[in-house]
């Protein structure tokens, strides 16, 4: 397990067919080899069923894609946070737009992690929303506009404001949350930009996991840092 240090190029594999199985393994792999090459850091998301897998297999941070509020015991199904560091995760993706909780649990869930040395990354779909979390003081914050997600044009082509204004209003409320972007982007250009617009990094998805050659996609991306 390693810590997720900024600038960062966060990969969520979400639940794409192309990570089903000891395929998650393999293209984290690929992100190791990239993030050793390059000295970047990247951070991957391998589904849930896989993450002991791919944590016990690469040297990068290995987070959750969800965590679940609850201490180990009666809890039959869910994500408990001891789980997620048993598994050799370093941290975990929190309130995804494709996994939304409401704020209490965030801020249990941001609370727990924290209990246990794992860093919470809280995904925010507005401003207003990501300046509502940062007052959990999550490590990390990732904006992700929902309607970008998937798409081909970067939220940071498509709407550069909403990330240099949560830039500006989460570290208004706490300097120390690193700030990342995401929806969209694909490209060491898109990649640049959001670093110019003052985030931390990127969390992406399809511009890796659905790419042909996923390599030279992860090349490419870094090349904007
Ligand atoms: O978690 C990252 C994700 O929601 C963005 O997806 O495919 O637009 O990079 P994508």
């Amino acid at each position: 397990m390693s810590e997720l240090k900024t600038p960062a190029v966060v990969v969520n594999f979400k639940a794409y067919a192309e990570v089903d199985g000891l395929r998650a393994t393999s293209l984290a792999e690929i992100c190791a080899s990239v993030s050793d090459e390059t000295g970047v850091c990247i951070g991957v998301c391998p589904p849930v069923a896989e993450l002991g897998a791919v944590a016990r297999s690469v040297g990068i941070p290995v987070l959750s894609q969800n965590v679940d509020p609850y201490a180990p015991g009666s809890a039959t199904g869910w994500m408990t946070p001891s789980m997620v560091k048993a598994a050799g995760a370093c941290g975990t993706l929190i309130n995804h737009s494709e996994h939304r909780i409401d704020d209490s649990v965030i801020g249990r869930c941001v609370s727990m992690c924290g209990d246990l040395g794992l860093v919470p990354m809280v995904c925010a779909e507005s401003v207003e929303r990501a300046v509502s979390v940062a007052s959990f003081s999550p490590r990390f914050i990732a904006v992700e506009p929902p309607e970008l997600i998937g798409g081909d044009i970067s939220v940071t082509t498509a709407n550069p404001r909403i990330v240099s204004d949560t830039v500006d209003a989460v570290k208004s409320v706490d300097s120390r949350i690193s700030v990342l972007c995401g929806a969209g982007v694909k490209t060491g250009k898109d990649v640049e930009a959001a670093i110019g617009l003052g985030a931390d990094g990127v969390l992406l998805a399809s511009g890796v996991v659905k790419h042909k050659d996923p390599r030279s996609a992860l090349l490419d991306l870094v090349s904007g840092l």
